[in-house]
């Protein structure tokens, strides 16, 4: 085999890796806006449709470096998979903490699923959009799973308590 179908072979097994990514942030993207509809926290919701915009931009700078690699992006559409993953959001959303730990679930499949595409080997066009998408990825994660520690309350630190406790010493003077 010459090089140049070794490298045509590689650069379409990097688009292939990629054009699933752009279904599965398509895919969390109808997620986010399912869960969207079950939430009334209100800095949640200004986190969740954040994310939601993170995964769109995902969606659209993936296709984009697809072409730049000179493969065909695929069309994102809602499939099977994404059907089952909003209903399954809608059955779990009852009320904010519900869709919080919906969304828990979903984004630890997002993060696996870039955690794996961070371990193939790409030119450097596709190992950047990656490694800056599997940090968005964590963000989410991290943020979802503050939200859910907050509203459980199972934060020992939070904000509310250190403003209490500063209004409580004010009273002692
Ligand atoms: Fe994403
Ligand atoms: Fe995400």
């Amino acid at each position: 085999m010459d090089s140049a179908t070794k490298h045509d072979q590689w650069i379409a097994k990097v688009c292939d890796q990629l054009n699933k990514l752009i279904q599965l942030d398509f895919d969390a993207a109808g997620t986010y806006r399912e869960a969207l509809l079950h939430i009334d926290d209100a800095t949640v919701r200004s986190d969740l449709h954040d994310f939601l915009g993170d995964h769109e931009r995902h969606v659209i700078e993936l296709t984009r470096i697809v072409r730049d690699l000179g493969g065909t992006p695929i069309e994102a559409h809602r499939d099977f998979k994404g059907v089952i993953l909003e209903s399954m959001t809608r059955l779990r959303s009852r009320g904010t903490l519900g869709a919080l730990r919906a969304m828990r679930m979903n984004e630890k499949l997002t993060n696996r699923s870039y955690d794996k595409a961070s371990d193939v080997y790409m030119p450097p066009l596709g190992q950047v959009i990656v490694m800056e998408n599997l940090g968005d990825e964590r963000r989410h994660l991290a943020a979802i799973e503050a939200h859910i520690d907050r509203l459980t309350g199972k934060h020992t630190f939070d904000i509310d308590r250190i403003d209490r406790e500063a209004t409580e010493r004010t009273y002692l003077r």
